[in-house]
């Protein structure tokens, strides 16, 4: 195994253009590589609701951006007006997807900047906006600051399996597990990733597929049913994926398909490593059975794009995300450091560094 050529930080998820926040279209990767304008909060809503923009750290910085965005929209209003179009979009951004609690972590910080100190709309706006570009470039900086904690928990040679994208794609960049997986690469480690599809909106056959061919790093991909096979054959190392929300007690919201991977890979004695920022932690959630979780439409599993395969009036369900109990975690790696068999006492103590 020759150690890959990794280009760093190939993508930009999200980027300000003057005052308008550009947007790759995660919809249609990697047949076109397009980004979507946004100039308004309504804007972003509906880009994280149609999914142009997913991940969970990747939604909290676009929901600040997309406060930024209304509050230099509103700039000329009265104060009052002003604070009244600022409620506005925070609740429309909060009320577009359900489960990433960064949505909410991005949309506060925001809230926190203009609660700051009493200023004229115009000046709000301007903090508002740096703050934005703040959001992004700490991102960055968190991931990196994980994926040091976490790659020295990968070994030479490791065949590491991931679900859905927790990559570049679903942050402003370098990624979470996968910024992991970056960490390690540029630290000298060989691995070779194994994506798993990610049925149905197939982030991992899309996303993390692309991210990783574009970056150099030897990836292989499987169908979601694949996973308990290769493990049987002793041909995954160890597992690594993201997470949307982490209850206190160390309960990990991620997308579907990942219960049934953590299972498995305790089955099989194989290390399962959840990388997140601490913004994806809800201390407030006692446990993971009290976290939302998002129902997405029949069509995504009747079929895909313009085929649809299930036969009509088909009973159909779609929840997007499962729920990983703690005890399946092998470590939970944050930017704060990693947390080895996660609970509540041991996330409490995380939060207080
Ligand atoms: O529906 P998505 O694509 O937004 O779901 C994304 C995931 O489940 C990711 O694994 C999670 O947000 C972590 S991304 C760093």
């Amino acid at each position: 195994m020759t150690s890959p050529k990794v280009r760093v930080d190939p993508v930009e998820t999200l980027r300000w253009v003057g005052e308008v926040l550009e947007m790759i279209d995660q919809r249609v990767l990697p047949a076109q590589f397009v980004y979507v304008q946004c100039r308004s909060a309504k804007d972003v809503a509906d880009a994280i609701r149609n999914m142009v923009v997913r991940g969970a750290p990747a939604i909290g910085c676009a929901a600040a951006c997309g406060m930024a965005l209304e509050a230099v929209r509103s700039a000329s209003l009265s104060r009052e007006d002003f604070n009244n179009a600022m409620k506005s979009a925070a609740d429309l951004l909060l009320e577009s997807r359900p489960t990433a609690v960064n949505l909410a972590w991005g949309v506060a910080r925001m809230q926190q900047v203009m609660m700051r100190r009493p200023a004229a709309p115009d000046v709000t706006a301007r903090e508002m906006l740096a703050e934005a570009h703040e959001v992004l470039a700490e991102d960055v900086r968190v991931n990196r600051t994980m994926g040091a904690h976490g790659a020295k928990l990968l070994q030479d040679g490791d065949r590491v399996l991931t679900h859905c994208n927790a990559g570049a794609l679903a942050a402003a960049g370098h990624g979470t597990a996968l910024g992991v997986v970056r960490s390690a690469i540029e630290a000298g480690k060989r691995l070779q990733i194994i994506a798993g599809e990610t049925r149905p909106f197939l982030q991992g056959a899309r996303l993390t597929a692309w991210e990783m061919v574009e970056s150099g790093i030897p990836v292989t991909l499987i169908t979601d049913g694949m996973s308990g096979h290769l493990m049987s054959r002793g041909e995954i190392d160890a597992v690594i994926v993201g997470a949307d929300r982490v209850a206190a007690n160390g309960d990990v919201a991620n997308k579907i398909g990942t219960y049934m991977v953590a299972v498995l890979a305790n089955r099989h004695s194989i290390p399962f490593y959840v990388a997140c920022p601490t913004s994806t932690l809800d201390m407030a959630l006692a446990s993971g059975d009290l976290i939302p979780i998002e129902e997405r439409h029949a069509s995504e599993v009747t079929g895909y794009g313009e085929m649809r395969w299930a036969p009509e009036g088909i009973s159909v369900r779609n929840p997007a995300f499962d729920i990983t109990p703690a005890s399946l975690v092998t470590a939970l790696i944050t930017e704060k450091g990693v947390v080895h068999a996660p609970n509540r006492e041991r996330l409490a103590e995380l939060m207080k560094r």
